[in-house]
């Protein structure tokens, strides 16, 4: 059977490829340490819970507006003014089923064939995927260690053509936890307003900063009418099964967006709409927890990640991802790229991670290998975990005996 062309051009998210190996090894009965799950570990409030056990007690159970309840749009709109001090309106929200369908729609309502879009690499990969799937060109910004992880504001002006229509950005930053100082987002906006191009300002770990705050690049004069906020309570309320996210953009685009959402989903679940407006209107003290219990997470990994020869981690400014440079490991190991470190990490010392492969295509400059560890664990798996690492890359029989299965599954393929 034949299958259109462009689903060739679809990308995936490997983290949940990961995942399924992580539980068919637990099923096997291997103890594995998960670091690579981008997800709260702790569970929605009960507040949160509540609200939608009460909202399907009261019969909420029906279709809602495409667009999301309209109280609900209220409480977003209020939210956004507020915390980016730009007005909304409720006609400028569009509640969607988590983060990720802002990226769908946007792009689709947004990118056509020849377009071209740029996005920041290392990056959540999605960005990549929908690019490349709207058939629009995608064009990768290199994110520099040396710079925190934010980007070289004279290489983003190189990759502007006639073509370009879209910037992506995203802080805080998924995989390296980096924050975009305010300078360069002020000079991103300028550079948007000068080629007039959208911008998609990903700001899902807005609420989990450790230093200061994320500022937004919506802030600066002429960029409401050219940017999207991707929002949502996936992270900040940990509420990722329930999804629940949204978009805060122009209401022309909003028409179309909320369009798309009558053609795929209907409207995001109701009883679902009301647990998210709870988590909005509710105590805000269990988000003040969890950043606090990220906050000490995040020294105690980069402390231990530091102490492993061969590994150097900047400590990140929000998100709860570390990101480590293991160049120095991985040569003098004999690893041939991060991907082979993070198979061995799974399947000799118990701890997934993620490989910068997972975060967006290799770019030919790139000579450098890092990994993602997601932070989100109890302090006492992380200690385990990194002591777990440390003692495996340690004993270099057990290196040269993965490199010797790694070298043999090579050879049947
Ligand atoms: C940077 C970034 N944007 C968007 C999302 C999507 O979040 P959601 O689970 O709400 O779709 C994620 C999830 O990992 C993310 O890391």
């Amino acid at each position: 059977m034949k299958f259109a062309e462009r689903m060739s051009r679809l990308g995936t998210e490997t983290a949940f490829d990961v995942l399924a190996e992580v539980n068919e090894l637990r099923a096997k009965g291997r103890s594995i340490i998960a670091l690579s799950i981008g997800e709260p570990a702790c569970n929605t409030a009960e507040n949160i819970k509540n609200a939608a056990k009460k909202a399907l007690d009261d019969n909420l159970t029906h279709y809602s507006a495409s667009q999301g309840i309209v109280e609900f749009r209220r409480v977003i709109s209020d939210y956004v003014s507020r915390t980016r001090g730009v007005p909304f309106t409720p006609e400028e929200i569009v509640v969607v089923p988590g983060g990720k369908p802002v990226l769908f729609f946007c792009i689709l309502a947004l990118l056509e064939e020849r377009d071209e879009a740029i996005y920041p690499n290392p990056g959540y990969p999605i960005y990549e995927s929908m690019i490349n799937f709207s058939g629009a060109k995608a064009v990768p910004l290199r994110l520099r260690e040396d710079r925190k992880f934010s980007f070289d504001v004279k290489e983003l002006r190189s990759k502007i053509t006639d073509r370009t229509r879209l910037i992506i950005v995203n802080s805080p930053h998924n995989p390296t936890g980096g924050v975009i100082p305010k300078q360069d987002l002020h000079e991103v906006a300028e550079l948007a307003l000068k080629h007039d191009l959208w911008v998609l300002s990903d700001e899902i770990y807005t609420r989990i900063v450790y230093e200061g705050r994320a500022e937004s690049i919506i802030q600066f004069p002429g960029m409401k009418e050219r940017t999207i906020i991707l929002d949502g309570h996936s992270k900040t309320y940990a509420m990722t099964g329930w999804r629940v996210g949204y978009g805060a953009m122009p209401k022309r685009l909003a028409a179309y967006v909320t369009r798309l959402m009558t053609n795929s989903n209907s409207c995001t679940a109701t009883f679902t709409q009301y647990a998210g407006m709870e988590a909005m209107v509710g105590p805000q003290e269990s988000v003040t927890a969890m950043v606090e219990e990220f906050r000490k997470n995040r020294d105690l990994v980069v402390e231990g990640l530091n102490r492993i020869d061969g590994f150097f981690c900047h400590k990140p400014a929000g998100a709860f991802y570390a990101y480590p440079n293991v160049t120095r490991a991985c040569r003098k190991h004999g690893f041939k790229d991060s991907r082979q470190m993070q198979q061995f990490l799974l399947h000799k010392a118990g701890v997934a991670v993620l490989g910068q492969g997972c975060f967006g295509m290799r770019l030919k400059e790139e000579d450098q290998e890092y990994i993602r560890l997601s932070y989100v664990s109890s302090a006492q798996d992380i200690k385990e975990a990194l002591r777990r690492i440390e003692t495996a890359l340690s004993n270099e029989r057990l290196v040269e005996e993965f490199l010797e299965e790694e070298r043999s599954r090579e050879l049947v393929k």
